[in-house]
């Protein structure tokens, strides 16, 4: 049975082993230290990281990172990376699961809004678009500007316009984006 629990220190070995099966040699380089830092993250508000796993086998990983904004229009959201799962288990539900845990953990929190960079083919399932994308603007120019969606979780308006944000060290890398 593959659970999925909040991810600690001792899985550092697990979530790399993760990281390099699910990603190129070259996009590894530039997330297995991310995902280092972000295990290490003791700021608060605190970095989420969920694990998937099977008789003591990560098979996936998922990181929520705080954002900080300028401005009290919008309290307080978060932005999912990264997400992986071995290669060997996908297309079984296991991101798609890491990614439902995290977001409502972050509606438990009384969390304002969630982002992420990534393919909207998968993402558009999870209720983020580019639309409210829009109106949260990221700390370094986007290679591929299509990626960038974001969603509402409480019954909060929209913020006035379009607003800049700063993210943890972990992902302050310009590579990322
Ligand atoms: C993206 C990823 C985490 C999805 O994990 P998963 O456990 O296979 O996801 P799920 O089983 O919940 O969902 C599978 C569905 O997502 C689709 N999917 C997977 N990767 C996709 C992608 N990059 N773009 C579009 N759709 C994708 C599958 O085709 C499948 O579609 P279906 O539901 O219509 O059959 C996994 O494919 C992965 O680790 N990929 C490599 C790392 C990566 O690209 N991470 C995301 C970086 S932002």
């Amino acid at each position: 049975m593959i659970r999925i629990r909040r991810a600690s220190d001792s899985d550092l070995n697990g979530i790399h082993r993760v990281i390099h099966a699910a990603f190129s040699i070259e996009e590894s380089a530039v997330i297995a230290p991310m995902v280092t830092q972000l295990l290490a993250d003791q700021n608060v508000p605190p970095v989420l990281s969920w694990v998937a796993e099977r008789d003591q086998q990560i098979l996936g990983y998922v990181a929520f990172s705080p954002v900080h904004f300028e401005t009290v229009e919008i309290g307080s959201a978060y932005i999912l990376a990264p997400l992986a799962v071995l290669p060997e288990c996908q297309n079984q539900g296991v991101g798609s699961r890491l990614v439902k845990a995290g977001v409502l953990d972050l509606q438990d929190r009384a969390v304002d809004a969630w982002m992420v960079y990534g393919d909207p083919d998968y993402y558009g399932r999870f209720e983020v678009t580019d639309a409210v994308g829009a109106f949260f603007v990221p700390p370094y120019p986007l290679e591929y500007p299509f990626g960038w969606q974001a969603a509402m979780l409480r019954e909060r308006p929209l913020p006035s316009k379009p607003i800049q944000f700063a993210c943890v060290e972990a992902l302050c890398s310009p590579e990322l984006w």
